[in-house]
């Protein structure tokens, strides 16, 4: 992570970060959760970009019986991890190597193209979220959640207190969140100004309540 930022994640960085960090930023994805129930068809197909460990697709699946959920990320490592946690459910789920940047998929394929703490790493967030637009159903719904530059302190904390760590090691891991993560990601306002380049009806970026992050949120017109 430390080496360079944007790359996808090496076996280490995927180890350590699902096993002591997705659960904490499990809270910005329970936000995406909530706005796709009650707002997708029944046999509707997802998108997830930068899926990781996989675990929002699993609880959506195992959620939703219609929904079919395709995760793309760049580590092939966090692939290999989704795909292993996905056995059982592999009609409807299913992870694949690919780039935010150059998503293989054709146009106008899903219902709603979701990513979840991915954004920050891409060298281009423009480009990336002009290929989840393009891939995107006339109607569909684009929802990406990531941490806020802009975030508050104490949101901050919350957060990072929520990373599975040995006792005292909070303060040392908020520094590095502070500088690295959060440091190193967009604020509301330059999640807005890429949400208005988008062809996107009504897209609103909103902090998401409770944590250090926003959701941008958006029907493709
Ligand atoms: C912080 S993790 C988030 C994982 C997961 N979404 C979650 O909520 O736990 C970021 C993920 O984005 C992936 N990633 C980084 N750059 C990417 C890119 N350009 N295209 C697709 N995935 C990328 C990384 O490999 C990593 O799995």
């Amino acid at each position: 992570m430390l080496r360079d930022f944007t790359s996808r994640y090496r076996p280490s960085e995927a180890w350590v970060y699902d096993r002591f960090i997705a659960p904490a930023v499990a809270t910005l994805a329970a936000r995406v959760r909530a706005e796709l129930t009650g707002d997708m068809p029944e046999r509707g197909e997802v998108l997830e970009v930068g899926s990781g460990g996989g675990q929002l697709a699993l609880a959506m699946v195992a959620e939703r019986p219609g929904v079919h959920w395709l995760g793309v990320d760049l580590s092939p490592e966090q692939v290999a991890r989704a795909n292993r946690r996905a056995r059982g459910h592999e009609e409807r789920l299913r992870f694949v190597t690919g780039d935010a940047a150059e998503l293989p998929f054709e146009a106008g394929r899903f219902d709603a193209v979701v990513s979840v703490a991915s954004i920050k790493h891409w060298p281009d967030p423009a480009r990336g979220l002009r290929e989840c637009t393009r891939v995107l159903r006339p109607g569909g719904r684009l929802l990406v959640a990531e941490v806020d530059r802009g975030c508050r302190y104490h949101d901050a904390r919350d957060f990072v207190r929520k990373w599975r760590l040995p006792p005292g090691g909070w303060p040392f891991a908020l520094a590095f969140f502070r500088t690295f993560v959060a440091g190193r990601s967009l604020d509301c306002d330059e999640a807005r100004a890429l949400a208005a380049e988008l062809p996107l009806s009504a897209p609103r970026v909103s902090r998401i309540a409770g944590t250090p992050a926003f959701l941008l949120a958006g029907r493709k017109r």
